[in-house]
């Protein structure tokens, strides 16, 4: 006579309990991996943030100082050195008028003078991020920007 099986069915056989501990181990790790990974990330995120702020400004200087090349020194001068029109590499200048304000000035021009509107939608040649580049170039000229009192007056004046 065949010996029927006695007890219940083992609840959790031992191959079941082997591969839980393995999701439950490869779990753990996951998770140690993202709490070492996550400080890393939030530490190095403001330095990834300015250097891509950096590579970006020395992009913008270098077409804004192609742009004021083509467009701008026949007035005011190679490097903004001053001519017709004002000397922008003027520490006076330039320590006075905000990044908006150059903006604005360009943008629109000055009326009633050879200044024109240098923006497409003020019927100029240059785009909005044109623009931005030619502030971020003249901004970058401050630091070794030379005192030039008379800088309204561009070279004219100084004879
Ligand atoms: C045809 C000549 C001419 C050209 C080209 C020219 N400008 Fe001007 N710009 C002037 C004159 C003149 C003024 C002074 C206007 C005034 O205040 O009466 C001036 C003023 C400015 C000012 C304001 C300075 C202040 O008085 O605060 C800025 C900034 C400026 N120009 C930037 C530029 C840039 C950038 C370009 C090239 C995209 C440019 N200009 C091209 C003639 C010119």
């Amino acid at each position: 006579m065949a010996a029927t099986p006695t007890g219940p069915r083992e609840f959790e056989p031992e191959w079941l309990q082997r591969s839980l501990d393995r999701y439950l181990a490869w779990g753990l790790v996951f998770m140690a991996v993202l709490i070492v990974a996550f400080p890393i990330y939030w530490l190095r995120e403001p330095t990834l943030r300015a250097d891509a702020k950096t590579e970006q400004d020395a992009a913008y200087m270098k077409s804004g100082a192609d742009l004021f090349a083509k467009n701008c020194s026949t007035c005011h001068g190679p490097s903004g050195t001053g001519g017709t029109a004002p000397t922008l590499n003027s520490k006076q200048f330039l320590s006075t008028t905000s990044d908006n304000q150059i903006e604005l000035l360009i943008t629109g021009g000055v009326s009633g003078s050879s200044m024109t509107a240098w923006a497409q939608d003020y019927g100029g040649s240059l785009t909005a991020e044109q623009i931005r580049e030619l502030v971020t170039y003249l901004r970058s000229l401050e630091p070794n920007a030379p005192s030039v009192p008379d800088w309204r007056t561009g070279a004219k004046a100084k004879g």
